[in-house]
């Protein structure tokens, strides 16, 4: 008796072992027999409905999920306001803006503040209060070589209200867009006050506003 076996004897009486032993032997069977045992098996499995065993709810949910085709059903009801029925504006090139889009708005004192408060907001920073091009950040555009223009005298002044309305909703090279953050008659608003503080810069210059 080898070490091993007095160890195993101590709690399994060596005929016991020897006869586990000599059992698995007799058990040990080819590997054709074996992939024939498992062929059997699952055709079993399959025959005898034990699969059914296998389709728990959670196995098949992804199956059974709703499928709403497109166009299935009618699109939910937008609330109210969502959409621009009055005032919005088509899709346009800035080039269609510049010879299509007209103001529908008028210069209301109501409008005209709240173009104020768009511009002071959002183009004062670059172009200034007065719309100059001298707006607190303008000095580090300026330090890339880049001037925000100054919108009150020459070129832009006799731009029309399209040309500047279309530039607030596209941007350009190094101006963001507004296409996002106005609406059309927020838009027009600023274009209108953009007007009058070039009426009041050519009141107050009228030399340099000539230029
Ligand atoms: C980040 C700085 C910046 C802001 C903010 C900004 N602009 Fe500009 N803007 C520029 C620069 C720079 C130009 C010169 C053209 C270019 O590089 O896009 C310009 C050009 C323009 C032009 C074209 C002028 C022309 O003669 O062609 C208009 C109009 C204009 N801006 C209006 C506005 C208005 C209105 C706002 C606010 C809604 C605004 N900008 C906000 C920097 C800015």
């Amino acid at each position: 008796m080898c070490r091993r076996e007095k160890e195993l004897s101590v709690i399994v009486p060596s005929k016991c072992v020897r006869a586990a032993r000599s059992s698995r032997r007799v058990v040990r069977v080819s590997q054709p027999a074996k992939l024939l045992a498992v062929v059997a098996g699952m055709a079993a499995f399959v025959v005898t409905g034990a699969g059914a065993a296998w389709c728990f709810p959670w196995s098949i949910d992804m199956y059974r999920g709703p499928a709403i085709q497109p166009l299935e059903v009618s699109p939910r009801v937008m609330p109210e306001g969502t959409l621009p029925v009055d005032t919005g504006s088509p899709p346009q090139s800035l080039e269609q803006a510049t010879v299509k889009a007209h103001n529908p708005l008028k210069p209301t004192p109501e409008n005209l503040a709240h173009g104020k408060e768009m511009f002071d907001n959002d183009c004062a920073p670059c172009h200034g209060e007065n719309a100059d091009g001298n707006g607190p950040v303008a000095h580090l555009q300026r330090a890339h070589g880049i001037q925000p223009k100054n919108l009150v005298t020459g070129v832009t002044k006799n731009l029309p209200d399209g040309y500047i309305y279309g530039y607030i909703r596209d941007g350009g090279f190094h101006m963001p867009a507004y296409a996002d953050a106005m609406d059309s008659d927020e838009r027009w608003d600023v274009v209108m006050y953009l007007r009058q503080l070039e009426a009041q810069a050519s009141k107050a210059a009228p030399k340099t506003a000539s230029k």
